[in-house]
């Protein structure tokens, strides 16, 4: 009989944590996979996203760690082709993406976004002592420019120079190698990956845009209000504990720009 009891209270206890543990999380059908915060990136978008030997590190896997640990969930990090993560999202395959990925209109019409956690600008990286000095002389020189496949700076570039000039990679740093190889003459990608890729390679140097500041925020799938709503909210405390910033500053310390 005493062990009946324990093994009753036991279950009640398991029960009541389990209820907490619910509520708590709110996460409980939440998420494609229960438990998991599931983010879709491509890891080749210092400091935004990069290896660290086998690790995916930086500025969205620690902001998406953060806001997962806030919801009780486990975060799972997919590397992904960059222009698969908006259909991932929108099929169900993947929670959120989480990518620097820029809000724009036409996104908007496929995936929900989260408030802005960051923001990133354009800017054109060349080889030293190139005839590119802005975007005026790219459009002019006929040159071709690589971007990273279904990025915003592949879309701004192919409205300006033409599909003929483009050469898209997959990867950003495919890109700045092509540039590096005399393939293609500049790369336009977003500003701090260019500093990341500029400082990691010899004789390149950075142009800025004319295009204006991008909001960088993670897509969720359309239906799933629940889980919008709860990392809007996790975002909101986070930024109002400082957590935000400070992750932002260990990998874009300020008074080192
Ligand atoms: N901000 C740009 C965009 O949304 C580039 C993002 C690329 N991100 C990445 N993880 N490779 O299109």
């Amino acid at each position: 009989m005493k062990n009946l009891i324990k093994l009753v209270s036991l279950t009640l206890i398991a029960a009541m944590g389990f209820a907490f543990a619910g509520c708590g999380a709110k996460s409980t059908g939440m998420t494609v996979e229960e438990g998991v915060l599931t983010m879709a990136t491509n890891a080749y978008f210092p400091p935004y996203e990069y290896y660290d030997g086998e690790t995916i590190v930086g500025i969205d896997a620690e902001i998406a760690a953060a806001v997962a640990e806030r919801l009780g969930l486990t975060l799972v990090i997919e590397d992904v082709e960059f222009d698969s993560i908006i259909g991932g999202v929108q099929s169900g395959k993947y929670d959120i993406g989480c990518a620097g990925m820029t809000v724009t209109e036409e996104r908007l019409q496929s995936v929900n976004f989260t408030t802005p956690y960051a923001t990133g600008i354009q800017s054109i990286i060349v080889r030293e002592g190139s005839d590119i000095t802005d975007i005026d002389t790219l459009i002019e020189s006929g040159c071709m420019v690589a971007v990273q496949s279904g990025t915003t700076g592949d879309i701004y570039m192919t409205d300006e120079v033409g599909d003929e000039r483009m050469d898209r990679y997959a990867k950003g740093n495919d890109a700045v190698i092509a540039l590096m190889q005399g393939k293609v003459d500049a790369v336009v990608i977003d500003n701090q990956p260019a500093l990341a890729f500029v400082e990691a390679n010899e004789g390149l140097v950075i142009l800025d845009t004319p295009y204006t500041v991008e909001d960088y925020a993670m897509a969720i799938n359309m239906e799933n209000t629940e889980l919008l709503d709860a990392i809007n909210q996790a975002l909101a405390d986070l930024t109002a504990d400082g957590t935000i910033a400070a992750i932002i500053e260990e990998y874009i310390p300020t008074d080192a720009e």
